[in-house]
C-alpha cells in the first residue's frame, strides 16, 4: 500500500489525518515542520505528501519548491487555513497537485489522494517504459526497429547475422509489419551502408516501365526515351537494391531479373553493351510466394534465387508484448512531429490497444497513436481520443457507460465487476478501486448489495 506523508504543525490535524488514512489502509508518516518532512522524503519511500503551508522552520511552500524540483513525479497536496487561498493558488502553479482549505472535507481529500496515486502510477509506468525504450535502442544496434518480444529478438538476430553477407534476402509479412524497416536494417548493418540503398516499388509500374526502371534505357529505345537513363541496378552498384512488392512482377520481367541475379549482368533497354554490377538484392512481399510458385504465378528458379535467406516479419497480434514500447516510441516521435506535449496514455486506452487485433499492424498502431496525440486535450491520451474501431471493440475487461446513466448506476456496476474481477476478494477489490475496505463495505450496504452481517 502507498505511503503518505502528512506535514502540519497542528498536532490534531496530523493525528486526525493519520487515523483517517490508516483506516483506508495507507501507511502514514507525519512531520511537524517542513524540514522534518524534507528529511523523510529523502530517506524513506514516500508516495504522496499532504502539507500545510504555514509551518515553523520550513514552510510548505519551500518544501513544495524543493520537492518538485528534486522529485517532479511526487504528488503534493497543499492544505491551507483561512485567508491564504491566493498562496494556495500560487502553490498549484508551483506544481502542487491540488489544495484544500481547512476545515478539510475528508471524503474529498481521500478521493483526491487515490486519484493522484493512480495518476502517478501512469506517470511512473511511462517513465519506466521510456527508460526501457532507450535501453532497447542502445542494445539492438539498430534504433528504428522497436520490440523485445521473442519473435522480434529472433528476427533481429537473423538480421544481424546475415547483414554483413551478400546473400539475397526475401522478407515476407503482412501489410504494415515493418518489412521496409527490415530492408533498411539489412543495408545499414552491412558493409555496404555507405553505398546507395535504392528502392523500387514493383507494384506501381507497368511491366515496360518497370523494366526500364530496373535496367535503364538507351536514347531512342522507345517513344519518349529522349536520353539515356540509368536503371536502378546501375544506381545501386556497390550497395543494396530493395525490390518491394516483388510478388507483383509479371513473368517476362521475372526472366530478366533472374538473369541479373545469376550473372550480375544485364543490358539497358534498347542497348547492346553488357553491364556488370555488384548489388545485394533484398526483396519483400505480403504474398506467400511459395504459394504463388505453386499456382504458376511466380518462377520457382527466381524464388530460390531471392529466397537464400528468408525473414518472416511477425504480425503485431502475435507479439502484443511489444505494444507498450511501441506506444512510448510513437508518443515520443509523433507528439514532437505534431507540436504536442503528450507523454502518456490512460490505463483504459492502453487496455483497448491491447485488446484490438491490429489487422493493419504497426502502421495502424502508429496511425492510432497519432490520432490520439492530435485529438487529446491534455498530456494523456484517453480512450475517447482513439479511432472508432479501437475504442468500440468489445472488451470484457472494459466498462462501457451509457450517457444518461446516473453516477450511482455506474458506481454499482463498477463495484460489482471489480469484485468479480478480483475473484470475490473484497479487500483486493477495494485496493483496485482505490478506496478503503470500510468504504467499500459502506457502499455495498448503501446500495443494498450486501447484507449487514456479510
Ligand atoms: N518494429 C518497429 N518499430 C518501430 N516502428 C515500426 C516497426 N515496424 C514498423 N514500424 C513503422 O510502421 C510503419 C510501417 O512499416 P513498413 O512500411 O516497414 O511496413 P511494410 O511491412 O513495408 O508495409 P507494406 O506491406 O504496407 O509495405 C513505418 O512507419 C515503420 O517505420
Ligand atoms: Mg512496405
Amino acid at each position: 500500500m502507498a505511503t503518505i506523508l502528512i506535514a502540519d504543525d497542528e498536532k490534531n490535524i496530523r493525528s486526525g489525518l493519520q487515523i483517517a488514512f490508516e483506516d483506508e489502509g495507507y501507511d502514514v508518516l507525519t512531520a511537524e515542520n517542513g524540514e522534518i518532512a524534507w528529511k523523510l522524503i529523502n530517506t524513506t519511500s514516500v508516495d504522496l505528501v499532504i502539507t500545510d503551508i504555514r509551518m515553523p522552520v520550513m514552510t510548505g511552500l519551500d518544501l513544495l519548491e524543493k520537492s518538485s524540483s528534486a522529485y517532479p513525479l511526487l504528488p503534493i497536496i497543499v492544505l491551507t487555513g483561512h485567508g491564504t487561498i491566493e498562496t494556495a493558488v500560487q502553490a498549484c502553479k508551483n506544481g502542487a497537485a491540488d489544495f484544500f482549505t481547512k476545515p478539510i472535507d475528508l471524503d474529498h481529500l481521500l478521493l483526491t489522494v487515490s486519484k493522484c496515486l493512480a495518476n502517478r502510477k501512469v506517470l511512473d509506468e511511462n517513465k519506466r517504459l521510456t527508460e526501457e525504450l532507450e535501453k532497447v535502442k542502445r542494445e539492438s544496434g539498430y534504433k528504428k526497429i522497436i520490440g523485445q518480444s521473442e519473435k522480434v529478438s529472433r528476427m533481429m538476430g537473423v538480421i544481424k547475422q546475415v547483414a554483413s553477407t551478400n546473400a539475397n534476402v526475401l522478407i515476407q509479412g503482412e501489410s504494415g509489419v515493418g518489412k521496409e524497416l527490415v530492408a533498411d536494417a539489412l543495408h545499414n548493418l552491412s558493409l555496404r551502408k555507405d553505398k546507395p540503398f535504392i528502392k523500387v516499388n514493383c507494384a506501381s509500374l507497368t511491366p515496360t516501365l518497370l523494366e526500364s526502371e530496373l535496367f535503364g534505357h538507351e536514347k531512342g529505345a522507345f517513344t519518349g526515351a529522349i536520353a539515356r537513363k540509368k536503371g536502378r541496378f546501375e544506381l545501386a552498384d556497390g550497395g543494396t537494391l530493395f525490390l518491394d512488392e516483388i510478388g507483383e512482377i509479371d513473368l517476362s520481367t521475372q526472366v530478366k531479373l533472374l538473369r541479373v541475379l545469376q550473372e550480375r549482368q544485364f543490358e539497358r533497354v534498347g542497348g547492346e553493351e553488357t553491364l556488370t554490377v555488384d548489388v545485394r538484392v533484398v526483396a519483400a512481399t505480403n504474398r506467400n510466394l511459395a504459394e504463388e510458385v505453386k499456382k504458376g504465378n511466380f518462377r520457382e528458379d527466381l524464388y530460390f534465387r531471392l529466397n537464400v535467406v528468408h525473414i518472416e516479419v511477425p504480425p503485431l497480434r502475435e507479439r502484443k508484448e511489444d505494444i507498450p514500447l511501441l506506444i512510448s516510441h510513437f508518443l515520443e516521435t509523433l507528439s514532437s512531429k505534431n507540436n504536442r506535449k503528450v507523454d502518456s496514455i490512460s490505463a483504459q486506452a492502453r487496455k483497448a490497444l491491447f485488446a484490438y487485433s491490429w489487422p493493419g499492424n504497426i502502421r495502424e498502431l502508429q496511425n492510432a497513436i497519432e490520432a490520439g496525440v492530435v485529438m487529446c486535450h491534455g498530456r494523456t491520451i484517453e480512450l475517447e481520443d482513439l479511432p472508432e474501431q479501437i475504442k468500440s471493440i468489445d472488451n470484457e475487461d472494459m466498462l462501457s457507460v451509457k450517457l444518461g446513466s446516473s453516477l450511482e448506476e455506474v458506481e454499482k456496476e463498477l463495484i460489482t465487476r471489480t469484485i468479480s474481477f478480483c475473484g470475490g476478494n473484497k479487500t483486493k477489490a477495494a485496493t483496485v478501486l482505490g478506496i478503503g475496505r470500510k468504504t467499500l463495505h459502506r457502499k455495498l450496504l448503501e446500495y443494498n448489495m450486501e447484507r449487514d452481517d456479510d
